[in-house]
């Protein structure tokens, strides 16, 4: 969704917010642009509608200056143009914005009442208008943005320039992130850390309700109402690298191949041999305490949900705690009973989707306990929780979700494996559990290395019009996290259901125009499922089943994709590899915008 670059220095600030805006756009966004204080004073800024490459290539020779914000929108309020895209500009004041003025309807008429005029629909408008006027005579712009932002109720990451104190940068967080990133007598502002890392390692995260004023020689931080806050940098371990697409055609292929190393990475120093546990340092919970919960609750969106739906079941089977997954978006919308024998966990990627973290301040302010399991360090989710175990899988650029899924449910393996082994799980069987995790990295690559063979499948099932995903129990979770990869990214109808329920309905859609992904695990449910597969094959319709063992299924079904046998409660990790693979040929074989798919945005920071 929306991005913020900004930058105060020597250089020219222009190609920085380009390449900066250009890191961002993997977020999803409809429109860019750039304000600049020009060498000779003045506010420049172009906005357009579209790509950033448009943007660049729309600027005039001479638009050139420092210090300057840029932004990449993601329509809410008025559609994607020319005028809605930021940055919004009153008087010699320019404004970037991510996130949502909730009272904008009521500031817009209140303004509008006293002769403002608006160039544009966005909500963002009425605070550059806001700031402007709170402005005195003085300049002082950090004052007039603490005094603007009183009067706001919503969320908000915000970058702010004044072209009469061209030396300084305002920014202020509430809900949306704002990282500034330090560099040699010049400063960097971003609302991800994509866009800083060619410049700098050192970067501060702003705390929600902190304000900052930036200038080339440093920064200061205080509260909105004016209280000093002292922040210390940390050093970011991304790699430059990491946000280019190296010899691979997407990032979403990419991904996928890194997966054996993130899981790698995700099990680092984790695993115990001496009491065949997992180790992690974050829960910040003792074995007397964690023997406390008897309840787990997992919350997550989109994908952090279906790996939350998987790490439910681990958490049931290993720890014999009940255990389930639910949207978070759901979740906080139906005021859940937060009880003080459960313990929540929060799923998240980005660590910024907004309907995971209003679930978790809603638990919090219940008095719930609340891990995290989130991949972006410092991310607003990851600083609400009470404690949790970050995916270290890297930066993931593709919108679709790929090595954070499996890194997310291998975390969840590693708290059911800690759990289970407070609880009744036999130090053989933590063993066993261990000895498979650490069997995962080389078992993905061995279905890495089918990849052509998978991409053959996927070409020839593109002729359909959507498929079913089925699985039981354990299969579950891979079918809806298999129907979620292909309609994310191919645009092809795709449905989950548990394969006990076709018979209870869809079962009317099954024929020949219909086939089915059939996840078919070496398990005691095996029989049961190729039952179901005969259910589908006396319809006509056509079976690709993801399954151990070929010869088991090949009756029952037309195609088969082998994968490699783990412990059965792992297994479901490694079932849902080769429905990545599937779901990103048919997305290439369509021709379709493989890493950022329509309608899509990488973190979804609204509601
Ligand atoms: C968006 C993305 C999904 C992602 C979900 C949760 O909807 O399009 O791919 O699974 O957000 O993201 P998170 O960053 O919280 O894991």
């Amino acid at each position: 969704m929306c991005g913020i670059v900004a930058y105060a220095g020597p250089r020219d600030a222009v190609p920085i917010m380009l390449e900066g805006l250009a890191r961002l756009e993997y977020r999803g966004y409809d429109s860019a642009g750039i304000a600049v204080v020009g060498r000779s004073g003045d506010l420049r800024v172009r906005k357009v509608k579209g790509r950033v490459a448009r943007l660049a290539d729309d600027l005039p020779a001479r638009f050139k200056g420092s210090p300057a914000i840029g932004h990449t929108r993601w329509a809410t309020h008025g559609e994607p143009s020319d005028a809605n895209a930021h940055p919004h500009v009153s008087g010699s004041v320019a404004v970037v914005h991510n996130g949502i003025i909730e009272n904008a309807d009521e500031l817009r008429a209140k303004l509008a009442g006293d002769g403002v005029e608006f160039a544009s629909a966005t909500d963002t408008e009425v605070l550059a208008h806001l700031i402007a006027r709170a402005a005195d005579d003085a300049g002082d712009l950090e004052g007039a943005v603490r005094r603007a932002l009183t009067s706001l109720v919503g969320t908000y990451g915000i970058a702010v320039i004044d072209a009469r104190r061209p030396e300084r940068i305002v920014v202020a967080r509430n809900g949306s992130p704002v990282v500034l990133g330090i560099g040699e007598r010049e400063m960097f502002v971003a609302s991800d850390l994509s866009a800083l890392v060619r410049y700098t390692r050192q970067v501060v995260h702003l705390d929600d309700g902190e304000l900052a004023t930036v200038e080339a020689g440093g920064f200061r931080t205080s509260t909105l109402d004016a209280r000093a806050t002292a922040k210390s940098p940390s050093v970011i371990d991304w790699e430059p690298g990491q946000y280019d697409t190296g010899s691979y055609d997407h990032f979403l292929q990419k991904e996928i191949h890194e997966q054996p190393s993130a899981v790698r990475r995700a099990l680092s120093g984790r695993l115990d041999t001496r009491f065949h546990t997992a180790h992690l340092g974050g829960l910040e919970l003792d074995a007397r305490q964690a023997r406390e919960f008897r309840r787990v609750k997992i919350i997550g969106c989109g994908s952090a949900y279906y790996a939350g739906l998987m790490g439910a079941q681990l958490i049931e089977e290993l720890a014999r705690v009940p255990a389930g997954a639910e949207p978070a978006s759901e979740f906080r919308y139906r005021n859940p009973v937060v009880e003080h024998d459960t313990l929540y966990i929060a799923v998240s990627q980005s660590g910024e989707t907004y309907d995971t973290l209003a679930a978790v301040q809603e638990l919090r302010r219940k008095g719930g306990r609340v891990l995290g399991v989130v991949n972006a360090v410092g991310s607003a989710i990851a600083r609400e929780c009470d404690g949790g175990v970050y995916l270290h899988a890297g930066p993931e650029i593709s919108v679709a979700s790929t090595k954070a899924f499996t890194s997310t449910a291998v975390v969840l393996a590693l708290i059911a494996l800690h759990l289970g082994r407070i609880h009744d799980l036999s130090p053989a069987d933590g063993r066993r559990i261990a000895d498979g995790l650490r069997a995962l990295p080389e078992q993905i690559e061995e279905i890495l290395a089918h990849e052509d063979h998978i991409a053959a499948l996927a070409r020839d099932l593109v002729r359909h019009p959507g498929m079913f995903f089925i699985g039981r129990v354990r299969g579950y979770p891979v079918a809806r996290e298999g129907a979620q990869k292909l309609k994310e990214i191919s645009y092809l109808h795709a449905e989950a259901y548990q394969a006990s329920e076709l018979k209870h309905g869809p079962l009317a859609l099954v024929g020949p125009e219909l086939p089915t992904v059939a996840v078919v695990p070496d398990d005691e449910l095996f029989d049961k499922n190729v039952s179901t597969l005969g259910q589908v094959r006396a319809r006509h319709g056509r079976v690709l089943a993801v399954a151990h063992r070929a010869g088991a299924v090949a009756e029952n079904a037309d195609d088969v994709i082998v994968v490699p046998k783990n412990q059965p409660e792992l297994d479901p990790i490694l079932l849902t590899i080769p429905l990545q693979i599937l779901a990103y040929h048919a997305a290439v074989e369509l021709g379709h915008d493989v890493d950022k798919p329509r309608n899509l945005a990488k973190s979804v920071t609204v509601e």
